[in-house]
This record gives C-alpha cells, structure tokens and sequence, in this order.
C-alpha cells in the first residue's frame, strides 16, 4: 500500500474487479427490467456520484439522469430520522420511473424519508437500487430492489463513500481502521 489514504484502510472489502462485475450485472437487469422505457436515475448525493457514474454506463437504455442531496442529522457512525434536503432534484418526476440510487443502506432512516417524499411527486414508479446494503443495521422497514452486495458492520470507504468527508476517491472499498476514528 503506497498512497496516503491506504494507511488507514485495515483491508480490501470489494476489490475494483468485484465492484465493476457487479455492476455490469445491475446493469444489465435494469436495462431488462425497463426495456422499453426510459428510467430516471435519481443520485443521492454525495456518496453515489462514483456509482452513479459506473451504474449509468452499465445500463443500454435510454435514460435520464438527475440528483439530490440530503443531509441526516445524526451523531458519529448513524444517522437519525430527521432529513434534510440540501439540493432537490432538477425537474419534475411526475409520471417517472423512477430509480433512486444510493451508495448504501444502513439504518434505513435516510432512504425511509426521502422514498416517502419521492413518492409523494406521483412518479409513474419507484425503485431503489444501492451498490451496498447493511440489513444488520436497519431500524426502518425498508428494502433495495436492485443490490450490490451485503457487506458486514464494519465501518467501510473508498468508491464514493467517506469518512469525514475523505476517502471517497479510493478506487475500492475498504474497511477504515478503528483508530482513524477513534482517535478523532
Ligand atoms: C450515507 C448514504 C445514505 C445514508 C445511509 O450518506 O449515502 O444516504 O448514509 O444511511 P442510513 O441508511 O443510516 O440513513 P451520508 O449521510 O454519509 O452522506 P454522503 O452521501 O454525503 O456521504
């Protein structure tokens, strides 16, 4: 390990080969699943902007493509059930179909909110896909149509996702060293 980033990281989750094979494959059953019809891939930013980007290129339909932002107030590691919306999406989702795509789904209380208020614009339909999923850590009854993998509850980085906002632009995802953020 050689860059500055990769001290901290204690061990590969999902090499960059596991992560790109993985979203071929989401790819390719979304543009199944909407043959015919042309999704708008909503980004919940920042998180997903990496996947986002990667999951857009898998997919051979037309598409659209639009974003948000959302802050949780929470302290440390989780998130709470109060959402904010930072920046709301660019047009109107009335009549969509809708994919809402996330880098990960923890507690569920983000997604919770934010599919509730998605749904309430009337989109033609709703889905979520999330490149990881923590189903160990959910404390809201919700799920991800589309997944990328079920990953343990280990504090994870890399491929869009942070700590402290560092970390995002590592090129796979790792497990963060607990003394990174212990010792904060
Ligand atoms: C992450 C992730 C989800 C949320 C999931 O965002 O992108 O939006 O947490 O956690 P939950 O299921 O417990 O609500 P974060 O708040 O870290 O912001 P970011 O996307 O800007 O990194």
């Amino acid at each position: 390990m050689s860059n500055v980033m990769e001290k901290d990281i204690d061990h590969i989750l999902l090499s960059q080969e596991e992560l790109q094979t993985k979203i071929k494959e989401l790819g390719a059953q979304i543009s199944r699943d909407y043959a015919g019809k042309e999704p708008l891939l909503v980004s919940v930013l920042r998180g997903s902007y990496i996947f986002m980007a990667d999951l857009t290129r898998a997919i051979d339909c037309m598409c659209r493509v639009d974003f948000m932002a959302v802050s949780s107030y929470g302290s440390g590691t989780t998130s709470s059930g109060q959402v904010n919306i930072i920046k709301d999406l660019s047009d109107s989702i009335e009549g969509q179909d809708l994919i809402v795509v996330e880098d990960i789904l923890d507690s569920g209380n983000t997604l919770f909110y934010l599919m509730q208020v998605l749904q309430a614009r009337h989109p033609a339909s709703i889905k979520l896909a999330t490149l990881l999923d923590k189903p160990s850590r959910r404390v809201k009854p919700i799920k991800a149509d589309y997944v990328g993998f079920t990953v343990p509850d280990k504090f994870v980085v890399g491929y869009g996702l942070d700590y402290d906002e560092k970390y995002r632009n590592l090129p796979y995802i790792g497990v963060l060293k607990p003394q990174v953020y212990e010792n904060a």
